[in-house]
């Protein structure tokens, strides 16, 4: 095994200098509440299924992380808020100790939202008394693994918060609606393929920046040609496949697939509903027709799948993926671009869409890359343990911080998911 810095997936982090580290901690904690300014109180306990947390627990939780991890074990004289915090705002780290179960979430009405507010204040505070120290590699890699955490917990603070807001029958928006959505858009431009030769390729992360750990190490893998669609799928191609019966054709799908559709009654993605004979879906936005330029969104690896056998193409490998991904600029719309929803592709003679606005399902199954190692002690259950039934998915989608992504980076779902923002692109072979 590597120095502890570099199983933790944070090789580089000392370059990072302290003032410009101190600064992205304050930037990445601001905007964990920037995305619950548009709540109530009420909507910030919102848990309408064990998987989706309130926001009031991501609140808690993001800054738990940094109190247990860099706190307690580094600032010394550094006291807690709550002894008690330590395992009411612990996901699933073993090593740290006990957690309230998970879809008891919602019950952590105490302490209040202005407690947590609270909480938050003290920990921010003590984090810049160890920010304005001299930081060892390891200690500003823990640093930069507490701020992608939290922006990982902001996508989530979205995505929950729309799937407990659409379990409600008055369907109420997170926010006003935004401005760019009442815009006429588009029409979707036309599919074309690029075509990728056979060879032997380099995947996992090289770069000197953050990465988590399941991005390394590097390795060789080789590929036969293949082709890649330029754009997502949309609405309009998804419609198509349901105005085929394909949620009632049993050989598109795999067994678990077909399972799964029949126990829980699918015939569209979800938040979809039929309102006089016309689609519409719920987004952040509250409820709005189908457009069907746009990619299609909130679909489980079992749709994607079907969907790709359907139109006799497959899903890309996480390796084809990345690869076509090398020289696409890492542009896109993300959270930052403020729409909170996937947009028509534009015009393009290269690949589109390959960062933003959905996540896409890859047809890899998240496991180790060869040599892998998580790191000692307790973070090192941030990635590793969840290697087993999980599929992989590639490029960040319109909830994720732009930052945040990488090329190499590897998310990850059980194959019913569909909460996230997760969408389809077709390949093929050559
Ligand atoms: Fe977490």
């Amino acid at each position: 095994m590597g120095s502890t810095t570099e199983s933790l997936g944070v090789v580089g982090a000392a370059a990072v200098s302290k003032a410009s580290l101190a600064e992205q901690f304050r930037c990445v904690r601001q905007t964990s509440v920037r995305c619950c300014a548009p709540l109530s109180v009420e909507d910030h306990s919102l848990q309408a299924m064990p998987d989706a947390s309130p926001a009031k627990w991501h609140l808690a939780h993001t800054t738990w992380f940094f109190e247990i991890f860099l706190l307690t074990e580094h600032l010394p004289g550094y006291k807690t808020i709550n002894p008690a915090f330590r395992n009411l705002f612990n996901s699933y780290y073993n090593a740290v100790g006990d957690r309230p179960l998970r879809a008891m979430r919602h019950v952590l009405s105490r302490p209040s939202l202005e407690e947590l507010h609270a909480y938050r204040a003290h920990v921010d505070e003590a984090m810049e008394q160890l920010l304005a120290r001299d930081l060892s590699p390891d200690l500003a890699g823990l640093v930069a693994l507490g701020l992608n955490h939290e922006q990982q917990h902001q996508e989530l603070i979205l995505t929950d918060v729309k799937y407990g807001l659409a379990a409600n029958p008055l369907r109420p928006a997170y926010r006003a609606r935004h401005a760019e959505c009442a815009q006429t858009e588009p029409g979707a431009s036309e599919l074309t393929w690029f075509s990728f030769a056979k060879g032997l390729y380099p995947i996992g992360v090289e770069s000197e920046g953050f990465y988590f750990d399941n991005e390394s190490p590097r390795h060789n893998v080789y590929l036969e040609p293949f082709r890649l669609a330029s754009r997502l799928v949309t609405n309009g191609e998804y419609l198509e496949f349901m105005h085929d019966q394909s949620y009632a054709t049993a050989a598109l799908w795999l067994s678990d697939g077909w399972d799964t559709v029949r126990a829980n009654q699918w015939n569209a993605p979800l938040y979809w509903e039929q309102r006089n004979g016309d689609w519409w879906h719920f987004t952040l936005d509250g409820m709005q027709p189908v457009n069907e330029a746009e990619p299609v969104c909130h679909v489980s690896y079992y749709e994607a799948d079907a969907f790709a056998r359907w139109a006799g193409a497959r899903l890309a490998t996480e390796f084809e993926w990345e690869l076509a991904a090398l020289n696409v600029p890492m542009e896109g719309n993300f959270m930052d671009s403020g729409a909170l929803h996937p947009q028509v592709a534009p015009d393009s003679t290269s690949l589109s869409q390959m960062f933003g606005d959905v996540w896409e399902w890859t047809g890899s199954a998240y496991l180790a890359y060869p040599g892998y190692h998580p790191a000692p002690g307790a973070v090192g259950e941030y990635n590793g343990k969840f290697m087993s039934n999980q599929m992989v998915l590639r490029g960040g989608s319109c909830a994720t911080p732009q930052s945040h992504i990488r090329r190499t980076y590897r998310n990850f779902f059980p194959p019913h998911a569909r909460w996230q923002f997760m969408g389809i692109r077709l390949a093929n072979g050559d």
